[in-house]
């Protein structure tokens, strides 16, 4: 199967390595180009380390079943599958989508990874709204082997199915969000989790301190700090902006706004509640 993944960035490239891995041929696109490079050298050193552990053998091919592009019209007229992972903003979603649905091919599913944008939203886009469905991946995509499958209003009983076995393939167990809610399941509580924790923030205690707390008391594999840098801070200010202005009651906290301001995004700009420099910092763009 050939699969598009649009977006390259901290989700996009660990999706299509996901897919890769699977087998699948991957086309990754992304409208930066040294996004897209920092995508390939991420994706060949976790490959090769996979080899390395004998995790996976022929690292190569998996490679080479990757290729990456600028061209949306010409990936999107090649694709059987179409996951999509752009910046959390309606607008964007809706420009992608349609693109996607005037160049593939009718039979086409159409997913988006989005973290709050209602799918039924992100469908109208399109004139295959029974073919749109949420195929929402956690961070890293290659460790945590889970995904949401979330039915929009129209998303129909075969794209459902036909979604599941996608997820299966690639190896992702999967909750099925029978319902389009907003933040869907897990975001649904990190959201609150988080909101709170930047509270006893403004409140004076330190992000080492809170995370420590969470990590070895209450027993989370990353502190929620590191979970927000690793995340991307404007990632999750997007997500909280996009969720309030559907109506959920929580406040985008200030601190938030003016880190992204800052160029302070977490892991990516090598600055976020924590520092961080060598590979996990992304070029400069
Ligand atoms: P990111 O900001 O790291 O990457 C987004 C990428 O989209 C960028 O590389 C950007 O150049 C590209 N892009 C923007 N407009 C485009 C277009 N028109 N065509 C092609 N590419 C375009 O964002 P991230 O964190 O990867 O998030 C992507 C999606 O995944 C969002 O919907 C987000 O809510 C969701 N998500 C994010 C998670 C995370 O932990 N960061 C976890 C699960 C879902």
């Amino acid at each position: 199967m050939k699969v598009l993944v649009v977006g390259a960035g901290t989700m996009g490239h660990g999706i299509a390595e996901v897919c890769a891995l699977a087998g699948n041929e991957v086309i990754l696109c992304d409208i930066n180009e040294n996004i897209l490079k920092n995508a390939l050298s991420r994706i060949e050193w976790s490959v090769r380390k996979l080899e390395q552990k004998g995790r996976i053998k022929g690292a190569d091919d998996v490679l080479k079943r990757l290729k990456t592009t600028t061209d949306l019209v010409e990936a999107a007229k090649e694709a059987d599958f179409v996951i999509e992972a752009v910046v959390e903003k309606t607008e964007v979603k809706h420009e992608v989508f349609k693109t996607l649905d005037e160049n593939c091919r009718d039979d086409v599913i159409l997913a988006t990874n989005t973290s709050t944008i209602p799918i039924t939203d992100i469908a109208m886009a399109t004139k295959r709204k029974d073919k749109v469905v949420g195929l929402h991946f956690f961070n890293p995509p290659t460790l945590i082997r889970l995904v949401e499958i979330i039915r929009g209003r129209d998303t129909s009983d075969e794209t459902v199915r036909k979604t599941v076995e996608f997820a299966k393939s690639i190896g992702m167990d999967y909750v099925l969000v029978e319902r389009d809610v907003p933040g869907f399941l897990i975001n649904r509580i990190n959201i609150r989790v988080f909101v709170e924790a930047i509270r006893l923030l403004e409140e004076g205690f330190k992000p080492e301190q809170i995370d420590a707390a969470v990590k070895y008391r209450a027993g989370l594999p990353m502190g929620l700090f590191e979970v927000v840098d690793f995340s991307g801070v404007d990632t999750v200010y997007n997500v909280l902006n996009e969720v309030r202005k559907r109506g959920f009651e929580v406040e985008v906290p200030g601190l938030l706004e003016r880190m992204v301001l800052e160029g302070r995004l977490g892991m990516k700009t090598g600055k976020g509640f924590y520092e961080y420099s060598g590979f996990y910092t992304r070029a400069k763009i």
